[in-house]
């Protein structure tokens, strides 16, 4: 009887779903059972593959930190709905300043020890961004400038050259670990697979501009030299003069440029 009623539950579900998926030739139920439960298991696999919808499912989510799940649950008459982890606004109190962010005319300050410096403008600056996917970062570099090793965990990117000469490049994962390089002018493009680790070098005789879009609301940045030998706490010497095939005291001094608190 319970088969039965799943049964009935799955033909119904695949027959909503009929529309986008017509080129399957969904079977239509024709009173004999065992056909049917045959059927639902074998477009199973289809169901699940659809349950996963990666466009917004609304015009927009406006992220709304000061919203907690608390104050959701509470008042019942608020209207928030939870989305991508972060409380929708009302889209009724909508304005164009959740959808708005100034500054990437701005230049970054590159007087640091690499030589560059990222401007985001993404969901923490833009709210309106939530749940669409997308941002983009203005990045500065002095001359021999590097915006070092890194990668973006959640998004691919591509990367335009406003001024200057960048020698830019990405590497493949394991076990090829091919450079993918080349030297940009004023105007090319790039793109740095999602994950990937990147970087970029001005290589020109001034400054260098370059505007980053990303494919996430929130791409997040990971810097290869800052998290294996910057951590708090800092990974054990031992652990990264294997990984490294270098001597203990060489991972010291490495982990001497981040001034942290040893293990
Ligand atoms: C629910 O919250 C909204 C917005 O904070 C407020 O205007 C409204 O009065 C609250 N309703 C109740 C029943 O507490
Ligand atoms: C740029 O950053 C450096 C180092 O943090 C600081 O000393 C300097 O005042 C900054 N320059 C400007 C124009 O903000």
């Amino acid at each position: 009887m319970l088969m039965a009623l799943f049964t009935v539950y799955l033909i119904v579900a695949f027959h909503l779903e009929a529309k986008k998926f017509s080129e399957l030739q969904l079977p239509y139920f024709d009173g004999n059972w065992r056909n049917a439960w045959q059927s639902a298991v074998a477009y199973l696999p289809y169901m699940i593959k659809n349950a996963f919808e990666p466009s917004p499912l609304q015009d927009f989510c406006i992220a709304d930190p000061s919203n907690s799940v608390l104050k959701f649950l509470k008042n019942v008459t608020f209207r928030a709905a939870m989305v991508n982890g972060l409380a929708c606004k009302d889209p009724k109190i909508a304005e164009a300043t959740d959808f708005f962010f100034t500054g990437l005319h701005i230049m970054g300050n590159t007087s640091n020890k690499v030589g560059s410096k990222v401007t985001p403008a993404n969901v923490a600056q833009i709210p309106g961004l939530n749940t669409l996917g997308i941002s983009i970062a203005r990045i500065d570099y002095a001359p021999w400038g590097l915006n070092p090793p890194h990668t973006h965990p959640r998004a691919s990117e591509i990367l335009t050259v406003l001024e200057g000469t960048l020698y830019v490049g990405f590497v493949t994962s394991n076990p090829e670990n091919r450079l993918i390089s080349k030297v940009l002018q004023k105007g090319d493009v790039f793109v740095f697979p999602m994950g990937l680790v990147h970087f970029q070098r001005n290589v020109g005789y001034g400054n260098a501009v370059a505007l980053a879009a990303l494919s996430s609301q929130n791409p997040g940045v990971i810097t290869i030299a800052n998290a294996v030998f910057g951590s708090k706490q800092a990974i054990s010497s031992d652990v990264l003069a294997k990984a490294f095939q270098v001597e203990k005291n060489t991972v010291d001094s490495l982990q001497a440029q981040f001034v942290l608190p040893k293990m």
